[in-house]
This record gives structure tokens, C-alpha cells and sequence, in this order.
């Protein structure tokens, strides 16, 4: 692995690996065993959209790993001045030894890591999230012991959650059950690739789409830079809340998960949220290790 730019990229054996190590470094996190692996490296993290989690789990993941964070907020970078991204990278590969970065478009996300000579690791593009969907599946694993055969169940806006989450999840051997209104399917290519698999399916049923799921996923409706969209879409996602009457039909002990931050009444209930609060809760806290366990690989890697 020489980045992190989506879940395509990474073949089952790779994303099991980073679950291992994440497990590993969870437990020592957890028995206060410190773990310096990435002691005298720097990572820069691009940030052109808002963050809690994604920022303070790399900052102080980084921090864990005895590495130095650098939050660098486009508002001051002079790429937010249209530096190109090209010149950026060459630049940044010259102090740093990893790049984080959250931006919109997936193009700029994939030209820094080709112009540039160091890892790169997407915080999240309009594409995919896959830093999230790493924590979710280790979240997933955590509960059941295994992730290959169990239903994944994903209810609502076809966003880059849903782009990630469906690739990881049948990457790992799950069934992956999608519904979505109409005109907010997943991404074309991420459909492309959903459909050799028999275990996939696409629908605009809730119902049928969480039938018997072993973990029922949701995300806003509105993705960031969408806000305007937000009156329209909550009339077009009418029927696609995560609620009580819904979750019936999952399994009894089907998980919620959530990549937050959630907006209760729309999305999801506060009555399911909070039933499933402490389940979305450790997925949060899953982004810091998962995290770290990718840069420990990436920038180890780089180094042997
Ligand atoms: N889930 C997630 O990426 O959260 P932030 O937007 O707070 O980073
Ligand atoms: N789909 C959401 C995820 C936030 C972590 C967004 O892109 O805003």
C-alpha cells in the first residue's frame, strides 16, 4: 500500500491487515502501552471542509505515534489562494512524510499523490471516505468476530459513505443491501463494480434492503457543500429514516452505525440513535485507531 486514496485500491488481505494492526494498537492504547512507531516523522493534514472527528483523530493519533501533526486549514494554504494542487504536493513532499486531506473532488485527492512523493491518505473527497468505512468495518468486526457472511445493510443518500462502505463491504465478503430514493444512487463506478457480486443489491424498498441485516449504516442527507439541497432532499428522503418500525425488520440484534455527525429526526430517530449509542460512539473512537494503523503502515512501509 504506498496510499489511502479509496477502498478499491485494497484488496481484502490489505484491509484485514489494517484491521489487525488497528486491534493491536487499541490494546495497547487501552493498556497504556506506547507505541512511538512513526517517532521524528510529520504528517500534514489538508482540511477544505470541517472535521471533528477526522482532525482530532489524526492529530492525536500522530501524536501517539510520536509523529508530529500539522493541521493545515486550505484557508491559509495557499492552495486556497488557487496554488495548484501539482505544486502543492512537490512542495509538501519535501517537509513532510505523509499528507492527509479532505477536499471535494476525488481528482485533487489522487494529483497530489501522483505529483507528490510521499503517502497520501483521503480524509474524505465527495467520492468515498475510507478512513471511515476502515473504523466502521473494525467497529463491525469487534462485535461479531468476523465480517465475512453478515448482511450490511445501508439506508438513505448514495454518498461517498455509501460508495465506501459497499466496496469495503463486499471487498471483506459481506452481503451489502442498499436503499436509496430515486436519483441518489451510489456512484456509477462503485455500481460497476458492486455487480458481479451476488450479494448485492440496490433498491428504493427500505424493507426489502434490511431484511434480516446484521448492521443497518445511515448518513445524512445532505452531504457537505449540499446544504442548500437541504429542504428539497428532506421531501425526497421521506421514508428513508432509520427508525424504530424500520429496524423491525433487521435482525434483533442488528448494530446502527453512523459515521456522525447525525441530525436526529431526519436520518435516523433519537430513539434508534440512542439505542445504538454506545455501538456509534466506539466507531468514533475506532477512527483514531484504524487511523493509526494506516499510517504505521504507509509511512513504515516507505521507509523498508
Ligand atoms: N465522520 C467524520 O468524518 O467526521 P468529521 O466530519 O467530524 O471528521
Ligand atoms: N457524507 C458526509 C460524511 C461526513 C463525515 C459528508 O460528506 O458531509
Amino acid at each position: 500500500m504506498k496510499h489511502l486514496l479509496t477502498m478499491e485500491q485494497l484488496s481484502e488481505k490489505e484491509i484485514l491487515s489494517i484491521l489487525e494492526l488497528a486491534d493491536q494498537l487499541k490494546y495497547e492504547r487501552k493498556h497504556h502501552i506506547e507505541h512511538p512507531l512513526l517517532k521524528g516523522k510529520s504528517i500534514g493534514l489538508i482540511f477544505q471542509k470541517s472535521s471533528t472527528r477526522t482532525r482530532v483523530s489524526f492529530e492525536t493519533g500522530a501524536y501517539q505515534l510520536g509523529a508530529q501533526p500539522l493541521f493545515l486549514s486550505s484557508r491559509d494554504l495557499q492552495i486556497g489562494r488557487g496554488e495548484p494542487v501539482q505544486d502543492t504536493a512537490r512542495v509538501l513532499s519535501r517537509y513532510l512524510d505523509c499528507i492527509m486531506i479532505r477536499t471535494y473532488e476525488q481528482k485533487e485527492v489522487e494529483d497530489l499523490a501522483n505529483f507528490g512523493s510521499i503517502p497520501v491518505i483521503n480524509g474524505l473527497t465527495d467520492y468515498c471516505h475510507p478512513c471511515q468505512v476502515l473504523a466502521d468495518l473494525m467497529t463491525i468486526r469487534e462485535k461479531y468476530g468476523l465480517l465475512k457472511g453478515l448482511k450490511m445493510c445501508y439506508i438513505g443518500y448514495g454518498d461517498n459513505m455509501a460508495n465506501s462502505l459497499i466496496v469495503g463491504g463486499l471487498k471483506v465478503g459481506m452481503k451489502v443491501s442498499v436503499a436509496t430514493p430515486k436519483g441518489y444512487e451510489p456512484d456509477k463506478h462503485v455500481l460497476e463494480f458492486a455487480k458481479d457480486f451476488k450479494d448485492f443489491e440496490l433498491t428504493n424498498d427500505c424493507i426489502k434492503a434490511i431484511q434480516n441485516a446484521d448492521v443497518v449504516i445511515t448518513d445524512t442527507w445532505a452531504s457537505m457543500g449540499m446544504e442548500t439541497e437541504k429542504e428539497k432532499r428532506a421531501k425526497d428522503f421521506a421514508g428513508f429514516q432509520v427508525n424504530a418500525e424500520l429496524m423491525k425488520y433487521a435482525k434483533a440484534n442488528a448494530m446502527v452505525q453512523h459515521c456522525l455527525p447525525a441530525y436526529r429526526g431526519q436520518e435516523i430517530t433519537e430513539e434508534v440513535f440512542e439505542a445504538h449509542a454506545d455501538e456509534i460512539f466506539e466507531e468514533a473512537e475506532n477512527r483514531l485507531h484504524a487511523q493509526k494503523a494506516v499510517m504505521v503502515q504507509l509511512m513504515k512501509e516507505k521507509e523498508d
